[in-house]
């Protein structure tokens, strides 16, 4: 049987700064393709009342993205607004009456983790609960502790089946690339493998900083924030196993195999940095040691990908905003026909944002007697013009009750069990300079052979 379509949809921190920069957006897009009929209430406590609340839609769309004025006449019609205290009962049974007859509510948790308890308690006490769906952000939990602790939590109201974890990345276009490439080009998937790939690496990079998040950023870091989440997710796709069945669960299993099989990080294998002047940052403790660098090295303890290693450099205030993967094949044991240099080895390039690019690195002959050659890229520009975004992507599905693009309690788990090892100061801090690739002069820093792919560039050889 199909799972119900939310016939209303509920965001709790409906004035605060997530609803601010990316719900209305959302909702504005989705109403614009047709992709959202439904009332769409707003909770908060700020004193508010419904015309404020419109006021601060239209605010955020003129800041973020753009007003369309028949797709905002519309978003407006369908706006409620209830303002109380998450703790008070009574707020939530005015939920439960300006839900009306609605029968599948999707509650979408835009407020911190540790409200999330209170609020789901109350969700199923009011019986705003019943046959709804719960959507919660990232990161989940600070730790596999507290991971574990919150599932529970949202367990006591919620079904596994009705808990929509998200990770941004996986509604990415480019990202869901990774997994559609490599399995429906059966020549590449061949290859696929520790016998030709000799590594992969993921640079993460940011230009700015963390631009009025200090408060949340000095109790995360970059590792909470983007490793153990986008980064792990990314590797899940580039390594798994192709789904044997069809159906969400399929797709899901594999990306927890997978992630199950990702080695605990020794602290050997990481390092964090922390730019210069992030500690004057509002928000920020004067002696912090949280890092906004991380370069990280994992291994996969699986038949397939034992002795590859998977890099990962993720950070604020570097040279430039893009997210790029590298996967580097072996080289030839020896150089080819006439060639007088080293021999040199395929890769692909995938570039996830802020385009879209995937190239493939090899080599012909250059013209002239000999059989010579020289490195060249095919590269195919893949991005759609009107994309959906991937918080448009990710309520679309959760509204529609398919999980496949969710991170699923295990797989978070098994992100936690991963990067456990090395939160908190157990790997020292080294400072950089903003717009620096992170910290330099440091011992075992993990790095590729062939070194670290500037992304501005084309991806250079190792030298033999
Ligand atoms: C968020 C992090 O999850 O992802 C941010 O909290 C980060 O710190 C952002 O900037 C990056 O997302 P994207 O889609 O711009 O790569």
């Amino acid at each position: 049987m199909s799972a119900p379509d939310s016939d209303v949809l509920v965001f709790f921190g409906a004035t605060g700064d997530l609803a601010y920069k990316q719900i209305f957006p959302t909702l504005q897009a989705m109403i614009r393709h047709g992709r959202l009929d439904m009332p769409i209430v707003g909770v908060a406590k700020s004193g508010w009342n419904l015309d404020q609340f419109k006021a601060r839609a239209r605010d955020s769309l003129e800041h973020h993205g753009g007003v369309d004025p028949t797709a905002f006449e519309r978003l407006c019609s369908r706006l409620r607004y209830v303002d109380g205290d998450y703790n008070d009962p009574d707020l939530f049974k005015r939920l439960r009456k300006t839900l009306g007859g609605a029968k599948h509510p999707l509650h979408y948790l835009a407020i911190p983790p540790s409200l999330f308890g209170v609020v789901a308690e109350e969700l199923a006490r009011s019986g705003c609960a019943e046959g709804a769906r719960v959507v919660v952000e990232k990161p989940f939990g600070r730790d596999l502790a507290s991971a574990r602790e919150l599932n529970r939590v949202l367990h006591a109201s919620f079904a596994e089946d009705d808990v929509f974890r998200i990770d941004h990345y996986l509604g990415k276009e480019a990202v869901l690339n990774l997994i559609y490439f490599r399995f429906s080009n059966p020549t590449i998937e061949a290859a696929w493998n520790n016998q030709h790939v000799e590594s992969v690496q993921i640079t993460m990079a940011e230009d700015f900083g963390i631009v009025g998040r200090g408060k949340f950023y000095d109790e995360t870091g970059a590792i909470r924030d983007v490793v153990q989440n986008h980064m792990l997710q990314v590797i899940a796709c580039l390594a798994m196993d192709c789904p044997t069945a069809s159906g969400h669960e399929a797709l899901r299993d594999q990306r927890r195999r997978l992630l199950r099989a990702v080695r605990p990080l020794d602290p050997s294998d990481v390092v964090r940095g922390q730019f210069r002047g992030y500690r004057d940052e509002p928000g920020v403790a004067p002696d912090s040691d949280v890092e906004t660098f991380a370069a990280v090295r994992f291994h996969i303890d699986n038949e397939c990908w034992k002795g590859v290693p998977f890099f990962v450099r993720a950070g604020k205030r570097l040279p430039v905003t893009t997210t790029e993967v590298l996967v580097r094949f072996r080289r030839p044991p020896r150089p080819v026909l006439d060639e007088e240099g080293p021999p040199l080895g395929n890769y692909f390039r995938f570039r996830l944002s802020p385009d879209v690019v995937i190239a493939l690195g090899t080599k012909v002959k250059r013209p002239g007697e000999s059989l010579q050659g020289e490195r060249i890229e095919l590269i195919a520009h893949h991005q759609a013009p009107d994309a959906m975004t991937p918080y448009e992507r990710l309520l679309g599905d959760a509204a529609r009750g398919d999980p496949t693009l969710f991170a699923r309690e295990d797989a978070v788990e098994s992100g936690w069990r991963v990067v456990e090892p090395v939160l908190g100061d157990v790997v020292p801090l080294h400072m950089y300079e903003p717009g620096a690739w992170g910290p330099t002069d440091v011992d075992r820093f993990p790095t590729p052979e062939g070194g670290w792919h500037d992304p501005r560039e084309e991806p250079r050889e190792a030298p033999l």
